[in-house]
């Protein structure tokens, strides 16, 4: 295992927090949040807006420690991939019922939650890990487990949404848990 003591976790958002450190903490990492005020890069793909928030935070020199940064979004087939990395506005502004209302009663609803995760290691730059988890948009909103999308998503093999779901059955599916497993094996390996 790499000889990792402590990561920080760049993020505003308890729920991601306690899902990350219950996989690195059995690696014997600490995770520690680091909170940070700085407007997120607009960029076509997840990849970029990660790498660019990534390289600002180094820029500002003051953190020689091991940390992580994610990016996640909804991308739906029939529009385009939209929101995409528009995600978190799209929400805030026009939210669920919006997407339903774009989306009307249009029958190719596929649809797929991604996440990217950068990692950054001091020496060694920054290692990007992927996640998705493919579904479709339901007709109406169900559910109220969850957060933003969930009550619209229904992944795949499945006939309730997230917002459906407990915690523990959605997370074990979901993009992000992907994208952490991905980081998890990077790292416990020698
Ligand atoms: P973030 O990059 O993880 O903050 O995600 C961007 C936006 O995508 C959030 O504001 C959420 O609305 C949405 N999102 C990300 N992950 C999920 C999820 O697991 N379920 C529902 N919505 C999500």
């Amino acid at each position: 295992m790499k000889d990792i003591r402590t990561i920080y976790l760049l993020t505003g958002n308890m729920g991601k927090f306690k899902e990350i450190d219950r996989w690195l903490q059995p690696l014997g990492m600490e995770v520690k949040l680091l909170k940070r005020n700085f407007i997120e890069t607009q960029a076509d793909h997840l990849e970029e807006v990660i790498l660019k928030g990534m390289d600002i935070i180094n820029k500002e020199g003051d953190i020689n420690e091991p940390f992580v940064k994610d990016d996640s979004g909804l991308f739906i087939d029939a529009l385009g991939g939209f929101p995409g990395v528009y995600s978190s506005y799209v929400h805030r502004t026009i939210g669920n019922r919006g997407i339903l209302d774009l989306m009307g009663d249009r029958n190719d609803r596929g649809a797929a939650f991604r996440t990217v995760m950068g990692l950054y290691l001091p020496g060694k730059g920054v290692s990007l890990f992927r996640g998705e988890c493919r579904g479709m948009i339901s007709y109406e909103e169900r559910g109220k487990q969850g957060f933003g999308y969930d009550p619209i998503f229904i992944p795949e093999g499945r006939s309730m949404t997230f917002a459906e779901m407990s915690v523990e059955e959605k997370n074990a599916m979901s993009h992000r848990i992907k994208a952490i497993r991905g980081l998890v094996e990077y790292l416990s390996r020698g």
